[in-house]
């Protein structure tokens, strides 16, 4: 399966649509005119750590709390009876949350629970697990003690690709887009056809359907579910027009338990 920001919508996390959807989650980047391309600019972990770690640090704290909603469980059986992979961009670590072992999860932009060295100082990226970050609601600012490199003390920044970001570290998530991909190898070479469903990924930035759709051209089995873009090109699938938790219990009830 694959799935951008709208899958997380029904937990109650915000995807990203457009600035106005962007500032209705984050309001005071709004008074500061700062866009969603604009405060995921790596460049504030140089320039102004504390605004950098506001933004991430906020969000960290937010995926940790959030339990998966019920659409997830669907998935998670499904995953009991099918061989099951998920091909994601988000960054919000909610398949494994919601019981998705780490190696059946490719995250292609990283992943917000994994931090990596701003000084490049050999050390692989870690678990954020040990790190609380706190910050200040109304001016978004995270209060120091910043999260730091355990090798060398330098500042800690998330292992997430961010927008012009030539500072990534991209082993983590080049190795898990290797097991995807061997995986369907296998699957290929053992004669099977998979049935792709796509849920709550975006057109800005077509990642995510892009892999849907060439993982399904095979099948022609594509499921999207997109509440306002489930339009399939070419006719090569289907589209539903409803949320993450309708359309995969509607597909469930189809499916039988
Ligand atoms: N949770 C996260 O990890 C998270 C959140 C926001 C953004 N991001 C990052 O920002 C980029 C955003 O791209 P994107 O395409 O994932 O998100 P997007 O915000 O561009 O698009 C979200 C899509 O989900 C659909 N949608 C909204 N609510 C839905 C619901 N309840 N059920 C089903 N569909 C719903 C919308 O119609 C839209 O097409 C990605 O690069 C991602 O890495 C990640
Ligand atoms: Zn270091």
């Amino acid at each position: 399966m694959c799935a951008g920001a709208g899958m997380g919508v029904d937990s109650g996390l915000p995807d990203f649509r457009g600035p106005e959807g962007f500032w209705r989650a984050h309001p005071p980047y709004r008074d500061l005119g700062l866009r969603f391309e604009e405060i995921a600019d790596p460049v504030h972990f140089a320039e102004d750590p504390e605004l950098a770690w506001g933004f991430y640090g906020h969000r960290l704290e937010l995926y940790r709390r959030t339990e998966p909603h019920t659409g997830f469980a669907v998935l998670r059986e499904w995953a009991t009876r099918w061989p099951t992979r998920v091909f994601t961009s988000n960054v919000d670590g909610q398949f494994q949350r919601a019981g998705f072992p780490d190696d059946a999860v490719a995250e292609c932009h990283g992943s917000i629970h994994v931090l990596q060295c701003t000084a490049h100082c050999g050390r692989q990226p870690w678990s954020a697990d040990d790190d609380t970050v706190v910050v200040d609601p109304e001016t978004m600012r995270a209060q120091p003690p910043l999260p730091s490199c355990p090798s060398c003390g330098s500042l800690a920044r998330p292992n997430i690709l961010m927008f012009g970001d030539a500072d990534w570290a991209p082993d983590r998530t080049a190795r898990q887009l290797q097991a995807h991909r061997s995986w369907q190898r296998e699957l290929r070479l053992d004669g099977i056809r998979p049935a792709v469903v796509e849920i709550g990924a975006g057109t800005a930035i077509p990642t995510v359907r892009r892999e849907a759709e060439i993982a399904a051209a095979a099948s022609g089995a594509l499921v999207r579910i997109n509440v306002r873009e489930p339009v399939v090109r070419h006719g090569r699938g289907v589209g539903l027009a409803c949320t993450a938790i309708a359309g995969l219990t509607a597909i469930a009830t189809h499916v039988g338990h």
